[in-house]
């Protein structure tokens, strides 16, 4: 099938389950989450070199908030297509781009498994994507196929692990994450796709990549109802792996009480922890098919 969106020369193919599903409020919640992630990932895309004039792929878009990120990176001469599989969440992101006045990135209405474009791309990168895929090995190495020699490939992706290790004396607050943890857990999802990424560039026939993880801290109402409104987007999942959330008592009042609980402790918590793990595609191989391309070192 012929996908629609700027880029004609793009197809598109079969869907899977995503875990946090489409609600109007996990949408929103998206949003307000990478807000508050921007400058964790901006450091990151500008220390693995993405730049001025350059044309990325950004898997996995949802609201368009790393698209974007990146559209300001790479500026009016460079161009960004984000891939993404949700008709309202692209609807969004375009709505949203066109809002911000960025001309430069545009979003395909596909599944990140079926991607074909004719014109190379100089770099691919995604934030919280790999973690929801049942092969991202295979996603990336095809990603990977989509880059130039030389280009970047560069992804963030969650270490609930780390975030589990921290504040582990708040009793409600820790009960919480580990019911989120446990959800996510029994739906499939891959919490620890962060660490996982060093593998898994590896596997997809990139070089061992450059990695960092960092954590935003914080104590206010905003900062941890990002976490609180992530269980409520688990809701459906929970009930259907059979994860019971009674010990937390009344959802409505969840946020509140463990605002006072961190309050109690005069401490700060932390969000998810976000792995960043970049690496350059061998400008002699090309990795997409695992064997040598024979392509001169002077496209790279
Ligand atoms: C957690 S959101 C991350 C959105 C964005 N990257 C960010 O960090 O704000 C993951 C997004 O990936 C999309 N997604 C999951 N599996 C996909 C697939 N196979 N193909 C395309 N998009 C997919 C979901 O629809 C969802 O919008």
């Amino acid at each position: 099938m012929l996908t629609q969106g700027a880029d004609k020369r793009m197809f598109c193919g079969n869907m899977t389950d995503y875990v946090l599903g489409y609600t109007n409020s996990e949408q929103e919640r998206l949003i307000r989450q990478a807000a508050k992630l921007a400058p964790i990932t901006e450091r990151f895309f500008r220390e693995a070199g993405i730049g001025s004039g350059q044309r990325v792929l950004d898997l996995g878009s949802g609201m368009g908030d790393v698209a974007m990120l990146v559209a300001r990176l790479v500026g009016p001469s460079g161009e960004v297509v984000g891939v993404e599989r949700d008709t309202n969440s692209i609807a969004r992101a375009r709505a949203r781009a066109a809002a911000a006045g960025l001309r430069n990135v545009s979003f395909l209405n596909t599944d990140v498994n079926n991607i074909v474009s004719s014109q190379p791309f100089d770099a691919a990168v995604g934030r919280f994507i790999l973690m929801f895929l049942p092969d991202p090995v295979s996603v990336l190495r095809s990603a990977v196929g989509l880059v130039r020699p030389g280009g970047v490939i560069a992804f963030q992706e969650p270490s609930w692990a780390a975030m589990l290790a921290l504040g582990s004396g708040l009793s409600l607050w820790s009960r919480t994450r580990h019911l989120i943890h446990e959800t996510l857990l029994r739906s499939g999802a891959h919490r620890e796709m962060g660490l996982a990424l060093y593998r898994v560039f590896q596997e997809a026939g990139l070089p061992a990549p450059e990695m960092h993880l960092e954590m935003p801290l914080g104590s206010d109402a905003d900062f941890i109802r990002l976490t609180s409104d992530l269980l409520l987007s688990l809701l459906p999942l929970a009930e259907q792996h059979e994860v019971s959330l009674e010990e937390l008592g009344s959802l409505d009042t969840l946020p509140d009480r463990i605002c006072a609980e961190v309050v109690e402790a005069n401490t700060v918590v932390s969000l998810i922890g976000v792995v960043g793990a970049w690496s350059r595609k061998s400008a002699a191989a090309d990795s997409s098919r695992g064997e040598p391309a024979e392509i001169p070192e002077s496209s790279a």
